[in-house]
């Protein structure tokens, strides 16, 4: 069953990932590996294609990255959404732990960390902490890749709506970003609401994140020593970010 309240969001993910392909059905996984592949082959230059997921989630990443000739590992904090992940590669390397504490003795060509899981590494101290070591877990010329929110996007904020029908299940899915304004907390709110069979069951997450502004990215990243390029959140091809939009996808080179 569903649980029809607020949980907590280690909890939240243990009890959503028997579902969290189907509320994310509308997500087109192959065509974001696609992106990631042309991004790695444009600025990557170590020579391999060791890959590791941070906060892989139920690995649909890395399923169409493997395809793509990416050897993955994955990492996530939650067992029950590896334990997905699992089920969909059999052979990969999946390692339970925590972003914040993130300590890797192995190297890798390729970094990811979608869906703007990096900023559950806060608060800013902690988030430079767990970059630093993203930059040693990579080869020389390794490439780290992941997606941000500028803070901002949670001031006056409204709530948006997103509906889709998977298998019978009409899924509602509703997320509002909140930025005081002032503070190191982006807090983002996801109503999810499934009208199947069962009748209608209401979940509600909270996710509590770390609120930087692009700049403040830009710098901690130049600060360790990475190469930044900043594209718009746009799946079809890469776009270099022009705009004043509050979304975006940022490639980190490891100079060698
Ligand atoms: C929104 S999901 C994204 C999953 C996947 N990257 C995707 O794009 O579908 C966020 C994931 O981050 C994981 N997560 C949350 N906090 C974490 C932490 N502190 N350390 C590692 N993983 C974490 C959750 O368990 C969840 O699987």
């Amino acid at each position: 069953m569903i649980p029809a309240k607020t949980t907590e969001r280690r909890e939240f993910y243990s009890s959503l990932a028997p579902y969290y392909d189907q509320i994310y059905g509308f997500i087109d996984y192959r065509k974001q590996a696609r992106l990631f592949d042309i991004l790695f082959k444009r600025f990557g230059s170590s020579g391999g294609k060791k890959l590791l997921d941070l906060c892989c989630g139920t690995g649909s990443h890395m399923v169409y990255l493997k395809e793509l000739g990416y050897v993955p590992t994955g990492f996530d904090i939650s067992a029950d959404m590896l334990a997905v992940a699992r089920q969909k590669l059999p052979y990969t390397p999946l390692i339970q732990g925590d972003l914040r504490d993130l300590k890797l003795s192995e190297r890798f060509d390729f970094i990811s960390c979608w869906f703007n899981s990096i900023l559950y590494s806060r608060p800013k101290e902690v988030f430079m902490r767990t970059v630093k070591q993203v930059w040693a877990a990579l080869d020389p010329g390794g490439v780290f890749l992941f997606d941000v929110v500028d803070k901002r996007i949670g001031i006056g904020a409204a709530e948006k709506t997103y509906e889709s029908c998977e298998s019978g299940i009409e899924i509602t899915f509703r997320p509002r970003w909140f930025y005081r304004g002032t503070g190191e907390d982006l807090e983002l709110v996801i109503r999810f609401t499934f009208n199947g069979k069962d009748g209608v069951k209401e979940w509600v997450d909270r996710h509590l994140l770390c609120a930087l502004t692009f700049a403040e990215v830009e710098e901690m990243m130049r600060s360790i020593g990475f190469e930044t390029s900043w594209f718009d959140k746009n799946y079809e091809a890469p776009v270099a970010r022009a705009g004043d939009g509050y979304r975006s996808i940022v490639v980190c080179k490891k100079t060698e």
